[in-house]
């Protein structure tokens, strides 16, 4: 399963749901968006259903994404259905983490691999500031019980945004020096409620390695967790457990080595974040016609790079619509 650039396509990203918990300032306005209606929402039967077509085509790791996929009901039993099917090598979840105390044990008791949750602080005053919403939530704690049910590995996504959380870099920083933890920081995408404002609040990721190293002595460069090879350049402490990485959609692209596409939770195909370039597999889906097909179709038409700019002309609501 090869695109027009040449590049291999594995790896599916699938939205379960638009909804979310959270309303982080740099994702979703504090109203909300405008919920798909039910009825356009893919069943976890025909979500496995593509992925089953998809395959034998070569795809070999998921990511089921959001909004925030914890919010969906009886999420395991997905996890369960997609777990069966032949040639899955590698099933990942994104989780804002709320819920992981809550459903870690039952995720990876039905074939989940490791997660990525997000935390952009880790002062309850301040998290409740970014999330827009007071669900309690402790980072620590949900990685740990994450940890604790056997998920592995674990990546942390931090968004930076100057002014707001910038000043808790160190602190992540330090939660790789006892744990193998994955600590992620990501260069904030100024869209939404944030558009227009990457002067002022993007942290350059190259800003956020100096000031780590400037407390804990010079990085050396790291592997990163051994399954899952996203966009991330990873780097340690020294002696450290755990590793950083950073993700830099703005300042260096990494669309050369893109190996994914995504599912959106109303069963479009879109092939890269940003842009148009999307293809509805849903009525196919439902008139019991072959994917394959427009799969290929979808590919030839995988842009070579994002186009970011584009997106302060219209574009999307929010992150949370394509899954992040
Ligand atoms: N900039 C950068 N990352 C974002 N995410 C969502 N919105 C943005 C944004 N504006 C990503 C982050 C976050 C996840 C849920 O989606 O990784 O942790
Ligand atoms: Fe929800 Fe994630 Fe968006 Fe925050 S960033 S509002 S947790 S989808």
């Amino acid at each position: 399963m090869r695109d027009q650039f040449g590049r291999s396509i594995e790896y599916l990203r699938i939205s379960v749901t638009d909804r979310c918990n959270f309303r982080c300032i740099y994702c979703m306005p504090e109203r909300g968006i405008e919920w798909l209606p039910k009825p356009q929402i893919l069943s976890y039967e025909e979500i496995t259903e593509v992925v089953r077509q998809l395959a034998p085509l070569g795809l070999r790791r998921l990511r089921i994404t959001g909004g925030e996929p914890t919010v969906r009901p009886e999420l395991a039993r997905l996890v369960g259905m997609l777990r069966a099917v032949p040639d899955i090598e590698d099933i990942a979840l994104s989780t804002n983490g709320a819920k992981l105390p809550q459903l870690a044990e039952a995720l990876r008791a039905a074939g989940l691999d490791r997660v990525n949750m997000s935390a952009d602080s880790l002062r309850p005053t301040r998290i409740a500031e970014i999330a827009r919403r007071d669900l309690g939530f402790n980072p620590v704690a949900a990685a740990q019980a994450a940890t604790d049910a056997g998920l592995d590995p674990i990546k942390i996504n931090v968004v930076v945004v100057r002014g707001i959380n910038d000043d808790e870099v160190e602190d992540f920083a330090a939660l790789t020096l006892e744990r193998a933890w994955h600590v992620r920081f990501i260069e904030l995408m100024p869209v939404g409620d944030l558009a227009g404002t990457e002067f002022e609040r993007v942290v350059p990721s190259d800003e956020v390695l100096a000031r780590i190293s400037a407390r804990f002595g010079a990085l050396e460069s790291a592997e990163g967790p051994a399954r899952g090879n996203g966009p991330a350049a990873y780097h340690r402490i020294a002696g450290a457990a755990g590793s950083i990485g950073v993700i830099t959609p703005l300042t260096h692209t990494y669309c050369d080595t893109c190996n994914r596409v995504r599912l959106t939770a109303d069963g479009r195909l879109r092939t890269c974040l940003y842009g148009d370039h999307e293809m509805n597999l849903r009525d196919a889906l439902r008139a019991g016609a072959p994917l394959a097909p427009l799969f290929a179709q979808a590919l030839a038409n995988k842009p070579r790079e994002h186009e970011l700019l584009k997106l302060r002309v219209g574009g999307l609501k929010a992150l949370s619509e394509v899954g992040g």
